[in-house]
Parts: structure tokens; sequence; C-alpha cells
């Protein structure tokens, strides 16, 4: 029986969600809060491979021990690395959960080597632009018309960059 979203956050009170690194067997949980966060939605086997291949940072957000709240995926290649993917849960939103998050990707990818970290964001998606902009992250460029939209129109990114203390 999976515990209903009140209830999780009474336990928040006590202890927040719990940060580790996903597992294979996250991979539904992972598929499932990606297709409630975004447009087109990851598969399972995607979350498996980034919780199996060591080039990905595949961290989770777990609240009451078991479930998933919140995930990012990042991906190093040599000094620099890409932020793929950040979701929360919408029910566990605006309690800096994904700052967590993310602060904790961005030691991991020190730590592994990483001077500098990219990411690219839908300019109108305010919740993460504001998140991004709290933990450093500077606009480096734009992309016209990356973002397919459910309406058939097309939005832009905003590329954005941080540099990671060596
Ligand atoms: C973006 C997202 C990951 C943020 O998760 P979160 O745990 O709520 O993030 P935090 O609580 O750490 O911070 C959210 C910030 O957005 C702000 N925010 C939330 N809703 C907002 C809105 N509608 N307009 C402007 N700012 C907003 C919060 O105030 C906070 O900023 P602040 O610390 O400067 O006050 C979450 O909204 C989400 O999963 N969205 C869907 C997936 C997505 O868009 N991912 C990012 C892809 S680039």
């Amino acid at each position: 029986m999976s515990l209903l979203p009140e209830t999780l956050s009474r336990i928040w009170r006590v202890s927040p969600p719990e940060l580790r690194w996903l597992r294979p067997q996250d991979a539904a949980s992972c598929a499932r809060l990606h297709g409630a966060s975004f447009l087109h939605g990851w598969q399972t086997g995607d979350f498996e491979h980034y919780a199996k291949d060591e080039a990905y940072c595949a961290l989770g957000a777990f609240a009451g021990a078991k479930a998933l709240v919140a995930a990012c995926i990042a991906r190093r290649s040599g000094d620099e690395a890409e932020i793929l993917t950040i979701m929360v849960d919408p029910a566990w939103r605006g309690q800096n959960i994904a700052g967590r998050l993310l602060e904790r990707a961005l030691a991991e990818l020190a730590a592994q080597g990483a001077s500098q970290v990219f990411l690219e964001v839908e300019r109108d998606n305010l919740a993460a632009c504001a998140l991004y902009r709290r933990l450093a992250f500077a606009e480096i460029g734009r992309r016209q018309a990356y973002y397919a939209r459910a309406d058939g129109t097309r939005a832009e990114a905003i590329v954005m960059r941080r540099d990671l203390a060596s």
C-alpha cells in the first residue's frame, strides 16, 4: 500500500527525504515521475541505464524510506558535466528538495573531476530558472524553438553554466 502525500509530508517534518544513488530497481518509479513532470516521458529502460552506467550521476530523494519523490540525472564527460534532468513529485515541490538534490549532484560531479556544469531550461519554466539561478548557474546562451510544447508551438531554451570549485 502506498503512503498518501499528506502522510509522507508529516514524515518529512520528522525526517526530510533521504538522498541516495538510484538503483536499477528504482527505474520504474523514475519513469513514472518523469512522465508526471515532462511532456515526453523517458522510459524505465533509460533510467535502468543511468543507474548502472558510471558515466551518469543518478540521484534520488526518498520519503518514508522507499517512495521516490525526486530525482536528478547528470552526465560527466572529462572535466565537463551536464544536468540531463531534475524532477520533483508535484506534491513535494517548493520544499527545496530539488535544491538539495542539485547541490549533492554538483558535489559528486566536482569530486569526479568536473569543473563546469551545463544545462538547458525552457525560458518560461520559472521554478526551474529560479532554482538554477539560486544555485549560481548563469545564462551563457539561448536556443530558439528548442522545446516542443503540448499546443504545437515551440519554446526557447536558456543554456546555463556553473563553474565548480576544484
Ligand atoms: C523545477 C523543479 C525541479 C523544482 O523543484 P522544487 O523542489 O520545487 O524546487 P525548490 O523548492 O528547490 O526551488 C523552487 C524554486 O522555484 C520557485 N518557484 C516555484 N514555483 C514558481 C513559479 N511558479 N514561479 C516562479 N518561481 C517559482 C520557488 O520559489 C523556488 O525558488 P526560490 O528558492 O528562489 O524561492 C520542479 O518544479 C519540477 O519537478 N518541475 C517539473 C520538471 C522540470 O521542469 N524540471 C526542470 C527541467 S529544466
